[in-house]
């Protein structure tokens, strides 16, 4: 038996501390850096939120299927439901003609393929979904501040940083991560998700720096 089970540290501990490293590097990337700082514009910040649907329409996709299955079940919750949010966010952004307007880069396909491939196996989407809805209900409130600061972003446009059915933030963190924490994985699949957790913040990076490249 592996230390993490002899010890009995619950997985949303093993994460947080296993992905620190990634969450340092993700939340320094250029891009991101400079949207947080105001140097960007609202274009950059749309371009950003037209990477997120392709993402969460894959994880989305992924979370329906995971609703089948008996332990992963209560890991997905209806109030974290970000696709109608995004494509309202983009309507704002792009104007009604945004479904032709948005382009999708090709470090958002791979990262949307990558959750698609894994998407039948509890570890890896539990991987996917503590990355990125930990995130939103994280750093997320503090890029809607910046965006409304910086931008003048505020309610239309940042839909997607907004969690109308979840009154406290702080409350339903908690809750996410004793849903985590009851997953029952055996070893090989806590291994697995913290693996597919490292591998989740690179896809992100990755696209980051590609959105650099266009805006920085
Ligand atoms: C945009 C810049 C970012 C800022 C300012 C930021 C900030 C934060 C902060 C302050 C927390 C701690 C919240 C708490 O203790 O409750 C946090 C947690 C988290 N962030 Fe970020 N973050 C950023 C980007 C990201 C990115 C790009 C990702 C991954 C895609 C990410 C994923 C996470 C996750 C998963 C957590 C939860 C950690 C845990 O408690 O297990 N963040 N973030």
């Amino acid at each position: 038996m592996s230390l993490a089970v002899e010890e009995d540290i619950p997985l949303s501990a093993l994460l947080r501390e296993g992905t620190r490293a990634d969450h340092g590097a993700a939340n320094s990337e250029d891009f991101i850096e400079q949207l947080l700082s105001g140097a960007l514009n609202r274009a950059a910040y749309a371009d950003l939120s037209a990477q997120l649907l392709l993402v969460y329409e894959a994880l989305e996709a992924a979370s329906a299927t995971v609703r089948d299955d008996e332990r992963g079940a209560g890991l997905v919750f209806n109030e974290l439901t970000r696709v109608p949010a995004i494509e309202q966010d983009l309507a704002y952004l792009y104007g009604p003609s945004w479904r032709d307007e948005i382009e999708t880069l090709p470090a958002t396909r791979d990262y949307a393929d990558r959750i698609r491939a894994v998407s039948g196996s509890l570890p890896h989407y539990a991987a996917h979904s503590y990355t990125r809805y930990l995130g939103d209900l994280s750093g997320g409130q503090i890029v809607r501040r910046m965006m409304k600061q910086h931008y003048g972003l505020d309610g239309d446009g940042v839909a997607f940083y907004t969690f109308p059915d979840i009154p406290k933030i702080k409350v339903f963190k908690d809750a996410y991560r004793n849903r985590l924490d009851s997953l029952a994985l055996d070893q090989d699949e806590v291994d697995t998700t913290l693996t597919e957790a490292h591998h989740a913040f690179h896809l992100n990076r990755v696209v980051f720096t590609a959105l650099a490249e266009i805006h920085c």
